[in-house]
């Protein structure tokens, strides 16, 4: 059996996981930041750093204390070395340096888009039944707030890029448009509490399909937002809120949905992984629930947005594949994952 305790810190959560053998979760806790950066409107990365180095010993303590174990008992440290804010990385990796320097276990690097993947492989520990793990080939949609690109996936650790954002993350442009709309940070889940009550054929927001490529792009689509917003203020008209939102989430999904399909059948794999913060959307999650064609993994909700659990799955196949890191090494706040 083998344990792995992995460390997050790569944007505004400050988060600790313990993990056996791949899938199954002992602990897992996040120390939000959440309500200081939405006073800012978005994050603000020397508060986030600082915040990191308050929380972050409170927060291995309380995850080995959950897990009821001690360091001694967890056979390697993990941790995301990418990409991220660099001021926020830093405290998370040198924290797992010293976990590993004062216990002799290997370390780690992680990278934080394929953490996001791996949040497919996890269940909790007691759990009856757990779900099949993903099976190779598969195709892998990442839609967070910096990233939004599909993976053929052969093996484990094993990513070529089909296609990825010209512009516009797709978490981004729910944070950029929610803001348009005078809504709360993060953006995301306060369009689809938004669209819930809208129409989302009542305003027809542009499609960018680029030529059938497997590319995406939504900045367009924030500026058709923005027109309609403009335009209905110059005519004196309440705007009406729900309907933009729905009318933007339905075209941001219709996107990232047909894509997927196109690329899934395009690469002939059987299966599908959906990982990032916008993979808690409920309407995102409906349009991939609803076909039948490809056998679809979506983590539970918990591990959709930021987490270390998906950082201790990750690091759980580089640790048996043997991709272990020096202490020497430095984060990379831009890291590709292929
Ligand atoms: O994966 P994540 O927590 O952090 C990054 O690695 O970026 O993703 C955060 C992004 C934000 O842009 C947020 O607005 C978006 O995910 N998000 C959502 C939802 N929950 C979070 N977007 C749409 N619907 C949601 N329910
Ligand atoms: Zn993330």
């Amino acid at each position: 059996m083998t344990r792995i305790l992995a460390i997050e810190t790569s944007c505004d959560e400050t988060a600790c996981a313990v993990l056996e053998d791949g899938r199954a979760l002992l602990a897992s806790v996040i120390a939000s930041q959440m309500d200081i950066h939405a006073r800012y409107g978005g994050v603000f990365p020397e508060v986030a750093s600082r915040q990191h180095v308050l929380s972050i010993t409170p927060v291995i303590e309380q995850t080995l204390a959950r897990a009821g174990l001690t360091l001694a008992e967890v056979d390697a440290i993990a941790a995301t070395r990418g990409p991220g804010l660099a001021g926020s990385l830093v405290v998370g990796l040198n924290a797992a340096k010293g976990l590993a320097l004062g216990s002799g276990k290997p370390l780690i690097g992680v990278n934080h888009l394929e953490g996001h993947i791996y949040s497919a492989w996890l269940h909790e520990a007691n759990q009856q039944n757990p779900p099949p793990a993903p099976q190779f080939p598969l195709l892998a949609l990442l839609v967070s707030g910096g990233h939004t690109e599909l993976n053929l996936m052969r093996n484990h650790l094993d990513y070529q890029r089909l296609g990825a954002t010209r512009d516009d993350a797709a978490g981004e442009a729910f944070d950029k448009v929610a803001r348009l709309l005078g809504l709360p940070y993060p953006g995301g889940p306060a369009i689809e509490i938004a669209a819930r009550q809208g129409n989302a054929q009542a305003f027809n927001f542009p499609r960018a399909w680029l030529d059938d490529s497997l590319n995406f792009s939504f900045s367009g689509l924030k500026t058709a937002v923005l027109r309609e917003v403009r335009r209905l203020e110059a005519e004196k008209q309440p705007l009406p809120i729900a309907d933009l939102a729905a009318s933007f989430q339905a075209a941001v999904i219709d996107v990232l949905f047909t894509k997927t399909l196109q690329a899934a059948r395009q690469h002939q794999v059987k299966e599908i992984v959906i990982g990032g913060g916008v993979s808690a959307n409920q309407a995102l999650r409906a349009a991939f629930l609803g076909q039948n064609e490809f056998k679809l993994h979506i983590p539970p909700l918990k591990y959709c947005t930021d987490n270390a659990a998906m950082i201790a799955a990750a690091g759980y196949y580089r640790y048996s594949l043997g991709h272990l890191a020096p202490l020497a090494i430095d984060v990379l706040p831009t890291w590709p994952l292929s």
